[in-house]
């Protein structure tokens, strides 16, 4: 059953789906109602999705390696950021839409981490803003926001914008997986809460650790590779789609073949082409008048 949809009800036949806001998803935690979460970057993507199937979108700084071909997220700027969130918000009706604050965005001053939070919200459109980690900053710029009016969601666990200090892509596995990181995560998870965080995302945890995390909050606990204990899930729309098969963490699973579905796509229109079976007479205008 989804957050949407009342028990029994068809999906098909449901009518218009009121806009989900954090209440609704604190609400959902509170009567053990599963959250769909889904990354997006722009209009076109945005377009294909509303709350009748997800509950909350987030333009992730993943922005940068899923379509700006980047390594890594770091070189997402505040720009970028302001951007694909506006894009996305022009014609999104119905999710929680949330923008990634990206790498720094509250090691530099709180002055530069409320300019950047006011302009994901008030150019982007945002409706809460992500930032990574719980470093004496971050949880700064999680007060501050928060006394601002700007909702703010933690993310803990693996945080890619620290990929450096997680020794580069070999660092790229679980987190929080023996006794002391565990009993680590928990504290900055409070932590997190305690300062105003209205939601927290788990990413490569142990299923028991996100399973002990999200029971001792009252926020709304997503995971990404966290098991299925959690309040939610949320994964990288272009990995549930498929569309870099090479790409497969084990947290990943594949809704779609769509790389298949395009590159098979584009060799049959390149074939027409060559060939002179495209554009046929049906695709041409014929008439004089
Ligand atoms: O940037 C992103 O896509 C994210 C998700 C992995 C949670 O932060």
């Amino acid at each position: 059953m989804s957050l949407s949809s009342p028990p029994n009800s068809s999906l098909s036949g449901a009518a218009a789906i009121p806009a989900r806001s954090i209440a609704d998803l604190i609400q959902a935690k509170a009567s053990g109602q599963k959250i769909v979460a889904v990354t997006c970057y722009d209009a076109a993507m945005a377009r294909l999705m509303d709350a009748r199937s997800v509950d909350m979108v987030l333009v992730g700084d993943s922005v940068g390696m899923v379509m700006h071909g980047d390594k890594d997220t770091l070189k997402v700027s505040i720009d970028h950021m302001v951007m694909h969130t506006s894009w996305v918000s022009r014609v999104l009706k119905g999710p929680w839409l949330v923008a990634d604050m990206p790498f720094m965005s509250a090691h530099i001053s709180l002055d530069e981490t409320m300019r950047q939070g006011s302009r994901l919200m008030a150019e982007g459109g945002a409706q809460a803003v992500k930032l990574e980690g719980a470093s004496p900053a971050v949880c700064q710029a999680i007060r501050g926001l928060t006394a601002a009016g700007i909702p703010t969601i933690g993310h803990l666990g693996y945080t890619p914008q620290s990929i450096h200090q997680f020794g580069g892509i070999s660092g790229y596995r679980r987190r929080g997986s023996d006794p002391a990181a565990a009993a680590e995560l928990m504290t900055q998870a409070r932590r997190l809460a305690d300062e105003g965080a209205v939601m927290l995302v788990l990413e490569m945890v142990p299923t028991q650790v996100a399973a002990e995390v999200t029971q001792s909050l009252a926020i709304p606990v997503i995971g990404i590779g966290a098991g299925p204990e959690v309040d939610g899930q949320i994964l990288v729309l272009h990995d549930l789609l498929g569309m870099n098969a090479s790409f497969q963490p084990k947290f990943v699973k594949r809704y779609a073949e769509l790389e298949r579905v395009i590159t098979a796509a584009l060799s049959e229109y390149a074939g027409e082409v060559r060939s002179g079976a495209f554009p046929h007479e049906s695709y041409s205008y014929n008439s004089l008048v």
